[in-house]
């Protein structure tokens, strides 16, 4: 953020605090349970919200060097991020062209060679088809035909991205949200530790989390509660993304020091969610990166991806010590909110609820599902109406 829009955010929030108020929308709202039940919808969101638009596939740092590699599973499509010894982070289907195993079973790893487990075909780090092992057991195949099959990607801000024909990763995020991205340096940042955690959920009962702060004093009494300000957030539009700071009870000591010497940032913590499963949020010496992904068969189950990078790297004793125990904390928050969205799910399955209200201080999730709603209407309407070829 430029300093002049950490002051203004500096001025809302000791404005929030000295009036006892927060940032509202104009008017709660109310999304039927079926959004997050209805099994129609969840396939589609697949092909529409997954395969229509950027999605981050990995991050700069996890894959830093030549031969580095990494896995996500996005619904129905397994990915492998390579970074080759051209430098170029490229993207594929996991998927062996020998009998579609997946050649990287692991999170991640490093080699210039990928060896698929099951029977040892073996590819380069550009997909590359590199080594039959009894290569005259194969005859009709002409080996350069069968590299790994690549996806559109690019790697822009510290993210690679899947690019699907048509997409584009800037337009996508557009400028105010792109430049901001970019002053965080994350292509620079070191990957530090990452993990991923099932969930008994739809996936957007998971992300449904990320997008508000109501609950943080009272669903996160065990971590966040003690640290922060009972909900005292700052929302920002940013094209079709949001920002969300959120205050530290620290964010009161504002008001007692001089506006030039302010270290606003210090005293929130900055979430960007951007659409339609990414969340990034800035905690001072390190960052959180977390992806939200459906399950591919079950429409109640996700996946929480969580990503730590920190700006310089992580090598001494201590300081392994200092980030591992940010680590298991975040991990610990997001157990928290883990309880919340699956608890969720079994509520929503109940049959109580028509309907689920979104209350004038979650202005994201009314947004966030106007939007899903929009995009598959948009979909089910036919190309005309989808997003324009660039
Ligand atoms: S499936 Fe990969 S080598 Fe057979
Ligand atoms: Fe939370």
């Amino acid at each position: 953020m430029r300093r002049s829009d950490t002051i203004t955010l500096g001025r809302r929030l000791l404005g929030y605090l000295e009036t006892g108020t927060t940032y509202v929308a104009d008017s709660s709202s109310h999304n039927p349970v079926a959004s997050y039940l209805d099994e129609e919808q969840w396939r589609t969101e697949h092909s529409v919200l997954f395969r229509e638009q950027p999605i981050v596939v990995a991050m700069t740092a996890q894959v830093p060097s030549p031969g580095d590699w990494v896995t996500f599973d996005l619904p129905n499509l397994p990915v492998l991020v390579v970074r080759g010894e051209d430098g170029v982070a490229r993207a594929f289907v996991n998927a062996c062209r020998h009998r579609g195993v997946a050649v990287c079973q692991e999170p991640s790893g490093h080699g210039r060679k990928l060896v698929c487990p099951f029977h040892a075909w073996t590819y380069d780090t550009t997909g590359a088809l590199d080594v039959i092992p009894d290569a005259e057991a194969v005859t009709d195949v002409d080996p350069a035909e069968l590299g790994l099959v690549e996806l559109p990607a690019s790697e822009a801000l510290g993210f690679v991205w899947l690019k699907p024909p048509g997409s584009d990763v800037a337009q996508h995020l557009g400028e105010p949200l792109a430049l901001e991205l970019a002053g965080l340096e994350l292509a620079d940042h070191h990957h530090f530790r990452s993990t991923i955690l099932e969930v008994e959920c739809n996936w957007k009962l998971m992300y449904d989390t990320f997008l508000e702060f109501y609950h943080g004093v009272y669903a996160h009494k065990s971590t966040l509660a003690h640290l922060m300000q009972r909900n005292l957030v700052h929302f920002d539009q940013m094209g079709e993304h949001w920002r969300m700071a959120a205050a530290k009870k620290s964010v009161a000591t504002l008001a007692d020091t001089p506006e030039s010497d302010w270290d606003v940032l210090a005293h929130v913590v900055v979430s960007y969610d951007i659409f339609p499963n990414l969340a990034v949020n800035l905690h001072g010496d390190h960052t959180a990166v977390y992806r939200i992904v459906p399950d591919p068969v079950r429409a109640d189950r996700c996946l929480w991806h969580f990503t730590m990078l920190t700006p310089e790297p992580v090598t001494s004793e201590k300081a392994i010590g200092y980030f591992a125990k940010n680590f298991d904390y975040i991990v610990a928050t997001g157990r928290e909110d883990m309880a919340m969205a699956s608890s969720t799910q079994r509520g929503l399955t109940s049959g109580a609820n028509d309907s689920l209200i979104y209350s004038r201080y979650e202005p994201v999730l009314a947004w966030f599902h106007d939007r899903v709603a929009d995009e598959l209407s948009a979909a089910v309407a036919g190309p005309a109406s989808s997003t324009p070829e660039s």
